[in-house]
């Protein structure tokens, strides 16, 4: 599958999406950002993307309006660009069904705790790290997982750790959650690229063996 077509979706600041477009570049991952697609203009990593001369589109509120119309327009430009791998790296929104339907186990999302704890519905930014703090959890981390219907509920692909410290606080948590995030998102898009993964029910096996 090498020299796939990725959509990255961001709403923000898009160190992830960096770490993806490092990854590209050094040859650890054999596939093309092909387009990142953010719902705020404002969003820094739009402004990475122009950096790296990745093509860029808008799809927000004020230039398309309804939800329906942001929904019909963002099937089409992946379909346009002939996206193989969608990649959500904190993109702020729920996508549609009929982008889930039709990109079943290629759609790969990055959150920033151990799922199934703070996950879900209105888990998201920093209310998932204030929430570790607050129940005094020894660990959390970061997962990237395959999108399903279920908010946070896809095939689980990758979990790492990090030791949460008596004195931490919600920048240090994120901070160190961050640092294992940029590891573990390219090496699962690097995984999906070579076809190591194969989605068995609600469980990914993960194929390893000469992982750089
Ligand atoms: C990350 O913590 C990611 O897990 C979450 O949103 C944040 C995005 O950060 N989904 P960035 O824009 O990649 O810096």
């Amino acid at each position: 599958m090498a020299g796939i077509k990725i959509a990255v979706l961001i709403s923000g600041g898009g160190s992830n999406l960096q770490a993806l477009i490092d990854a590209v570049e050094q040859k650890y991952l054999q596939g093309e950002i092909a387009i990142v697609i953010s719902n705020k203009k404002e969003a820094y990593g739009v402004k990475r993307a122009q950096k790296h001369h990745i093509k860029t589109s808008i799809v927000d509120k004020e230039t398309y309006g309804t939800r329906e119309k942001r929904d019909e327009a963002l099937l089409k430009i992946l379909q346009q660009e002939e996206i193989d791998l969608i990649v959500l790296a904190g993109y702020l929104a729920i996508l549609p069904r009929s982008i889930v339907e039709n990109y079943r186990n290629k759609i790969i999302n990055i959150h920033p705790s151990l799922i199934p704890s703070f996950s879900g519905e209105g888990y998201y930014g920093e209310k998932v790290h204030r929430e570790v703090l607050e129940r005094g959890v020894k660990i959390t981390g970061a997962t990237v997982h395959f999108v399903n219907e279920e908010t946070d509920g896809g095939p689980i692909i990758l979990q790492e750790t990090v030791d949460v410290e008596f004195d931490d606080d919600i920048n240090s948590i994120k901070e160190k959650v961050l640092k294992i995030e940029h590891q573990i998102l390219p090496l699962a898009v690097k995984l999906f690229v070579e076809g190591r993964l194969r989605v068995m029910g609600n469980k990914v096996k993960v194929k390893t063996g000469n992982l750089k």
